[in-house]
């Protein structure tokens, strides 16, 4: 569904992404870690369509969307839905504008009909919408922030896969917690194909059918949590070093429930 092959990638003559090769199958959900600075965000951007690379191909669905005329690549990014790291929300409009903003925006729907949907899109996000809907996105804290976000993603163009980049970073670990049940949920209930970048093993392993792992633009890994737990290659000890023995734990955890 979203295949990198090849991917060079540089910001003035700077090698960003160096040889990145990965797929992302349908109802895939695949978490792409690595250090600050390593290339990720990049990578959500590259597939957005926001840059394109020097050489390889990034194809969405089979089409490359950086060949695309820009109707087309129009039509691609329906598909996809971003929540960005910061949440990104309009600061100046409510809560409930937020989330209806693309309808308001691009459909003929009335204001009415836009307000009923994001209504039941924030109940959906698990969020009480008599009680924040008309309020400013910074009366919000950091972890209903980025469910509005998700929210707003979901009822823009229904989306076939989604990207969160770092979906919990600066949250405290039971929003923390709502915003990766959420993410799952979308994934299991929707059948939604997700993308998450996040440098937070526990998350990490918690949403991750398959990992990729990042280091300095290059591919170090990509498998499931049992290779990842047994890989011995010294880029991904390295970067894994840190949460080595977590991984161990909620990996044989993990596969306990599943057996
Ligand atoms: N617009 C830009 N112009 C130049 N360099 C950038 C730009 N955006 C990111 N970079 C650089 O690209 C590298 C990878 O950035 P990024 O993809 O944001 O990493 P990550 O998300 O893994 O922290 C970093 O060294 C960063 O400084
Ligand atoms: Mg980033």
């Amino acid at each position: 569904m979203i295949e990198f092959k090849s991917v060079h990638f540089s910001y003035d003559e700077r090698p960003i992404l160096k040889n990145v090769t990965f797929r992302v199958g349908e109802s895939e959900s695949l978490v792409i870690m690595g250090p600050s600075g390593s290339g990720k965000s990049t990578i959500l951007r590259l597939i957005l369509g926001l840059e394109c690379p020097q050489q390889g191909q990034i194809l969405i669905d089979g089409q490359n969307v950086c060949t695309m005329r820009e109707r087309q690549k129009q039509e691609i990014r329906k598909k996809i839905g971003m929540v960005f790291q910061d949440g990104a929300l309009f600061d100046s409009l409510s809560v409930w504008e937020n989330v209806g903003y693309y309808l308001l925006e691009h459909s003929s729907l009335s204001v009415d009909e836009v307000g009923e949907r994001a209504i039941k899109m924030l109940g959906f996000v698990g969020l009480d919408a008599a009680e924040i809907m008309d309020k400013l996105p910074e009366h919000l804290s950091g972890g209903m922030q980025r469910r509005v976000a998700i929210g707003r993603a979901l009822l823009s163009t229904d989306p076939k896969i989604m990207l969160y980049d770092e979906p919990t970073t600066g949250l405290d670990p039971q929003s923390a917690e709502n915003v990766i049940t959420l993410i799952n949920r979308l994934h299991d209930e929707k059948s939604i194909s997700s993308i998450v970048v996040t440098h937070q093993i526990a998350d990490a392993i918690s949403i991750g059918d398959r990992f990729v792992v990042i280091v300095d633009g290059e591919v170090v890994f990509d498998g499931d949590l049992r290779q990842l737990r047994d890989s011995e290659d010294p880029r991904v000890l390295l970067f894994l070093a840190p949460f080595r023995l977590s991984i161990a734990e909620v990996a044989d955890k993990r596969f306990v429930n599943k057996q």
